[in-house]
């Protein structure tokens, strides 16, 4: 894997866009689930959804960026097991990334909604098994996604454990201008 100097300006608005959306997402989830039925609740499950994917569009470029440009290689004098702890949870992110939304699409798509991209593009996947099969597949999504809220708490406190009791520039370097 290549090891530029830096990550491109591409890579860092990526990062943070997916960061963006993702905590929105798992707010909207809480609420659309504990709201009630009603129209709000209606509108929150839409919102989900699209949002979901465009989060699953946004992290497939990622994915293809990260994939043909590397990052960079971790800052001087990280202990050997951070480094690997760095990797591994890294990959966990974009795993979890790729498989929660799909999970979302997929199992709303089998059990029981329409899934259309803010109301204007059709695309419900052509998935069989209905009520059981859907609702068995979002049970795995919301815990999937329970999962990566998780990991995301890991990933900030190491993040801001760089900055603050560190002070190398691990999170500069994922910001605009670092
Ligand atoms: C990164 C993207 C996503 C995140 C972080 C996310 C997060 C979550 C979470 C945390 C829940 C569980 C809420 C609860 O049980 O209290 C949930 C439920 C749900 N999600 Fe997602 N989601 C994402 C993408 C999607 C997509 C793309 C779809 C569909 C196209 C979707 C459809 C649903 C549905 C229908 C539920 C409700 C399941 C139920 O009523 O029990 N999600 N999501
Ligand atoms: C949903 C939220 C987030 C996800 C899914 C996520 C995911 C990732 C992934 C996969 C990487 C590895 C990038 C690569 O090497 O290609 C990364 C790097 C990074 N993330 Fe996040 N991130 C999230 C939120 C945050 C937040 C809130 C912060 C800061 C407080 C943060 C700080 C960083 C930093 C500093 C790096 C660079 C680490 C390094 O250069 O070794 N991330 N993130």
């Amino acid at each position: 894997m290549r090891e530029p100097a830096t990550y491109s300006p591409t890579q860092k608005l990526l990062h943070w866009a997916v960061a963006l959306i993702v905590v929105e997402q798992v707010i909207v989830a809480l609420a659309m689930t504990n709201v009630g039925e009603g129209p709000l609740q209606n509108q929150l499950y839409e919102m989900h959804k699209s949002f979901g994917l465009v989060v699953l569009a946004l992290v497939l470029a990622r994915v293809l960026v990260r994939l043909s440009r590397g990052a960079p290689a971790p800052e001087d004098g990280i202990p050997g097991w951070q480094r690997v702890a760095a990797r591994v949870s890294h990959a966990s992110l974009y795993l979890l990334i790729l498989i929660v939304p799909l999970l979302g699409w997929a199992g709303t798509s089998a059990c029981c909604a329409p899934v259309n991209l803010f109301g204007a593009l059709p695309l419900t996947l052509p998935i069989s098994g209905g009520m059981p099969v859907g609702e068995a597949i979002l049970k795995v999504h919301g815990a999937a996604a329970f999962a990566l809220t998780a990991l995301v708490g890991v990933h900030v406190a190491a993040a801001l454990h760089h900055h603050v009791v560190r002070r190398d520039g691990t999170l500069r370097r994922m910001l605009a201008g670092g």
